[in-house]
């Protein structure tokens, strides 16, 4: 089929020919030219029949995103970017992510006493009532800051973790809480103030992190068991995972530390959260996870015995994890721009595109998943790691190709090792102050909170 949308500029991009109208579709924001895909096989044939360094990052995003992450591996393109994942795909790898999970295990029991403390001091929960209503969001995002923190930094520099994450979420918020004219020429000056807010919150970052980073060099202390380590030596902690004797500058380490500390604290702590709103409204899975991690982890005093090699034995806890990212994948969307007219078969996608591909749609889609497709069924991953999709890329909570989320393995992790241990003192209901808005801010998240009933078993 030939598609030309009436304002469409031919000169500018040419026409589309396309057979998938409804979910392949051009909109356009401001000057800028989109197309929407929420059709796996397109994805497909975008990932397998073009190269990648065809496909960049929207240029339109990129000055906007600047200050939250620079140059980092998420905004990087083609060389830079090769070989920015082959210096820290390896500081992800299992083995170097043993180290962090007693640090994982610390943060998530040190949220525990805070609730533990909280239902004590409260008359009513220590009566054997109805326990205390906490903002599971706001306490899960705190931890997994913390967590980050810990991994990147190794819990040396504690005060200065602290300081980059309050900016960076000051920075989310300027960035992404106020009307934003992307694609609309001069935009950034109908902004001014939250535009040099954003610049000034970014730069302050960047001053902080240089500074973590030359203290670390000036102490010596290079031993490479936290992330920052692991980045100065090279990506592979001395175990040769670098390329050649090549390493990070001082600014490309702050560009990815950036990265990481934003990346890699929200959308796992959202992933945690989405996932305890769905068991406090399905309780026989609460009760089947905590019989899980009973019956398959050693216990002591009634404490799970958490080791990094026993996590794989949670079954159930995979399939609620992958379910939970479908439903609400912390990720909503992925994009793309292409960098030279690109003809994928019948499609003409010409240089300068965007593509806008919809992770939420594609997710809920029924032609893919069922007529069940919005409700929450774990089991459907039993099986299946698609969870019986019926196409192979229409499940895309970690992207896809070779651009595919670098730090899922500390994501399975810490998700396993939080849940784990919150399931194993609390029960968990919906509190009725809990008022259901999944927004877009960057990633999905509940847009008042999570506010539920904590009990202690
Ligand atoms: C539930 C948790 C997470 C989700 C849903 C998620 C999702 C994603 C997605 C969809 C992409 C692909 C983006 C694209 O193709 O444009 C991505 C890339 C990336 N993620 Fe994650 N992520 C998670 C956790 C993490 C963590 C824990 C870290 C690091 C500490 C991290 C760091 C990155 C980086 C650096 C990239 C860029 C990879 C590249 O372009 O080569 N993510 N993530």
């Amino acid at each position: 089929m030939t598609f030309t949308p009436p304002s469409f500029p031919t000169f500018l991009v040419g026409k589309i020919h396309t057979e998938f109208t409804g979910k392949v579709f051009i909109y356009w924001l401001g000057t800028e030219p989109f197309l929407y895909i929420a059709e796996p096989e397109l994805v497909k044939k975008m990932s397998t029949h073009v190269m990648a360094k065809c496909w960049g990052k929207p240029n339109v995003f990129k000055d906007d995103r600047y200050p939250m992450f620079g140059t980092g591996l998420v905004m990087a393109e083609g060389h830079h970017w090769v070989r920015h994942r082959h210096l820290i795909a390896p500081a992800f790898s299992p083995l170097n992510l043993k180290s962090v999970a007693s640090r994982m295990v610390d943060c998530a029991n040190e949220m525990i006493m805070r609730w533990s403390t909280q239902i004590n001091n409260s008359a009513a929960a220590a009566a054997g009532g109805n326990g205390v209503i906490i903002d599971v969001e706001k306490e899960i995002i705190e931890t997994s800051g913390e967590i980050i923190a810990k991994t990147c930094f190794g819990g040396t520099q504690d005060e200065d973790a602290k300081q980059v994450l309050q900016k960076l979420r000051a920075l989310q918020t300027a960035l992404f809480k106020s009307t934003r004219y992307v694609g609309v020429p001069f935009g950034r000056f109908f902004n001014v103030k939250k535009t040099l807010e954003a610049n000034k919150l970014g730069a302050e970052i960047d001053r902080l992190l240089f500074s973590v980073i030359r203290a670390r060099k000036e102490s010596k202390n290079d031993d490479g068991i936290d992330l920052l380590g692991l980045l100065m030596n090279g990506g592979g902690g001395g175990g040769g995972g670098g390329v050649g004797n090549d390493v990070l500058t001082e600014r490309e380490v702050v560009d990815e530390c950036k990265t990481f500390f934003f990346g890699g604290h929200e959308t796992t702590a959202l992933a945690i959260t989405w996932t305890l709103m769905l068991l406090a409204l399905h309780p026989h899975w609460q009760i089947q996870l905590r019989h899980e991690i009973f019956q398959l982890l050693p216990h002591h005093n009634n404490n799970p015995f958490l080791h990094i090699n026993l996590l794989s034995r949670l079954k159930k806890m995979q399939w609620v994890m992958n379910e939970a990212l479908r439903l609400y994948p912390p990720a909503p969307n992925v994009q793309r721009q292409a960098r030279e007219d690109i003809q994928i078969e019948g499609l003409m996608v010409p240089k300068g595109t965007n593509m806008w591909i919809d992770v939420v749609a594609m997710h809920h889609d029924k032609e893919l998943w069922g007529e069940d497709a919005n409700e929450f069924k774990p089991e459907r991953f039993m099986e299946d790691v698609n969870g019986g999709c019926k196409h192979k890329m229409g499940y895309l909570p970690f992207g896809f190709g070779g651009r595919m989320c670098v730090g899922r393995n500390l994501t399975f992790m810490e998700y396993k090792i939080v849940l784990t241990l919150v399931l194993s003192k609390f029960s968990f209901k919906l509190s009725t102050s809990y008022h259901h808005s999944p927004s877009i801010m960057l990633s999905l998240r509940p847009s008042h909170g999570l506010p539920l009933v904590v009990q202690p078993l």
